[in-house]
């Protein structure tokens, strides 16, 4: 049985293994590692798909803010989502999202953008960003993504998407 579970520091070697052997590369992996105890890390928000005391999917979704011409309004942004090769097609990216979703709400945000696969993220609810008035200098066209938590929570929302000052190093 697949178990969600906050991610513990004990983890943190084999969730660099699951970005690392996801996504064929080390970009989302050390991302991850600069990510924490950085700006916007969140650890209830750092989640881990455990099957059998083996870590096979990992979830970070981290605060960021929309820059609108009055405020900043705090958001989240899902900073990887990857389950090893292996294991994909089992449903595990999709209970981790489920859960990351449930949790963002729970933290009290309204808003997640998300960069990624549109067809994929389309099932959790996003939209294209762009059509939402979200610009994002790190995104754009269909893969900048956006999910709204409560109805209407884009309404009085539109600018640009600022991430912790990590993501502008990768
Ligand atoms: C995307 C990913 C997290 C999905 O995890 P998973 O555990 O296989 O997902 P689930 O089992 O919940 O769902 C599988 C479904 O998603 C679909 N899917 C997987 N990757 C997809 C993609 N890139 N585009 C569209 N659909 C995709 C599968 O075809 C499958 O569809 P089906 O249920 O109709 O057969 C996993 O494939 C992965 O780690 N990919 C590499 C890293 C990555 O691209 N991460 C996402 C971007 S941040």
């Amino acid at each position: 049985m697949i178990n969600i579970r906050q991610e513990n520091p004990e983890d943190q070697k084999n969730v660099y293994e699951v970005n690392l052997r996801a996504f064929g590369r080390k970009t989302e992996a050390e991302l991850v590692e600069k990510l924490r105890g950085a700006d916007g890390f969140i650890p209830d928000l750092s989640l881990v798909a455990e099957e059998d005391g083996k870590i096979k999917g990992y979830l970070l979704l981290a605060e960021v803010h929309v820059k609108t011409k009055d405020e900043e309004v705090p958001a989240l942004a899902l900073v990887t989502l990857a389950v090893l090769p292996k294991a994909q097609k089992q449903g595990i990216g999709g209970l981790l999202m489920g859960r990351g979703m449930e949790l963002a709400k729970i933290n009290g945000y309204n808003i997640v953008v998300s960069s990624g696969h549109p067809e994929y993220y389309s099932k959790f609810g996003f939209t294209f960003a762009g059509d939402k008035g979200l610009t994002s200098k790190l995104n754009s066209g269909s893969s900048f993504m956006i999910a709204e938590l409560s109805p209407n929570a884009l309404d009085c929302v539109k600018g640009e998407v600022i991430y912790p000052q990590v993501f502008y190093a990768v």
